[in-house]
Parts: structure tokens; sequence; C-alpha cells
């Protein structure tokens, strides 16, 4: 039997569906942190468009909490539920609609802190205080075969960079674009993936 097609999942289109996602939900708090949820990840798209960063990783860093919400997804969204952890099931419930650079942030995002805890002896002290309590929830730092396996994703610099972006974009009262700024953006990236893809 084949997959069914996953955009007929949505009513709309899937960037207006995260939209909806942000409006609706976006004040949910950011456990342990000063912002609220759609303030950190709105911080992570500026402070990426702010570097100069293409549609992906704009896009990886707007997205990448976006599995806190999979239970706006519909029931039936590709694999999402497979596990509770918000990092691999944000990465499954995009991956109809985004390419693996960006899936790959979105997934390994938790394990980029640990990976950069074991291999940059100043990342440690970057972390915010709920950072760092996460982190052993997490598992500790990785060890050093966990961080050689880690290292040879080819996806390995994107995936450092968004997870650097979300450590930074935890500033009380920074000053953003809303979502509709970045729309287009993940519309182009959406659009893109659906070609390339067919
Ligand atoms: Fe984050």
């Amino acid at each position: 039997m084949s997959r069914p097609d996953p955009t007929s999942l949505y009513s709309g289109n899937i960037v207006e569906f995260i939209g909806e996602i942000f409006e609706r939900r976006g004040a949910d708090s950011y456990l342990g942190e000063q912002v609220t949820m759609s303030e950190h990840m709105l911080q992570g798209a500026k402070l990426a468009e702010d570097a100069g960063a293409d549609d992906h990783m704009i896009a990886a860093a707007l997205l990448h909490d976006i599995g806190h919400y999979t239970n706006e997804f519909p029931e039936d969204a590709l694999e999402k539920g497979i596990n509770n952890h918000h990092d691999e099931a944000g990465a499954a419930v995009l991956a109809p609609f985004f390419p693996q650079v960006v899936t790959d942030c979105v997934k390994h995002h938790v394990a980029a802190k640990r990976y950069l805890c074991a291999t940059d002896p100043s990342y440690f002290d970057r972390l915010s205080p709920a950072s760092v309590h996460t982190l052993n929830l997490q598992g500790g730092p990785m060890s050093a075969e966990e961080a050689r396996a880690f290292a040879d994703n080819p996806n390995l610099d994107a995936i450092i960079q968004v997870r650097i972006w979300d450590e930074e974009g935890k500033v009380p009262g920074m000053q953003t674009p809303s979502f509709s700024h970045y729309a287009p953006v993940l519309q182009r990236v959406v659009d893109a993936h659906v070609r390339a893809t067919g």
C-alpha cells in the first residue's frame, strides 16, 4: 500500500500550518529560560539572518524546536510519535517538506550540545543553567567514540551552527521580526524541496 501524500494531512500549506502554531502556542514558556518559545525560535532565525546565513539555515534555526509542538500535527503525520524526544519528533514532522540539511539540524540539535561539550572546552560555559540541567538528563557530554561517530555527519557544520544560535537565542527583550517575515523564507525552502523530490 502506498503512503498517503503527507501534504494532504494539512488543511492549508505547511508554512501556514507552522505559522498558526507560532501564533497559538508561541507564548508558551521555554522551560527554565527567560524567553517564550516563539521569542527563542525567532531569535535563532534573526541571528541566522544577521549572520548572512542562507534560507536553509534560517529555516533550521527557526524550526529547531518545532518538536515541542508535534501534538499539533495530525495524528498520522509520518512517523511522528515514534518517541517523545522533541529533536527527533521535530525532524520527523518536517521531513516531508524540508531537505535533509534542515531536518538534520533539527534532529541533532540536542546531540550537538553533547558533542560540543565533549569537544570544545569553552562551550560548556556558554550554556544557560536550564541547558546545563537538560544536558545531564540528555546523557551528558558525548564519549570520544560517540563524538567521532557524530562528526561523520556531512551536515556537521550546519548542525553545530544552529546549536550555537540555539544557545544565543535566549535573550529577554531582544527585538526580532515576526513569523510572517520568515514565512517566505520557509516557503522558498519547501517549494525547492518539493520540486527537487517531485
Ligand atoms: Fe532551542
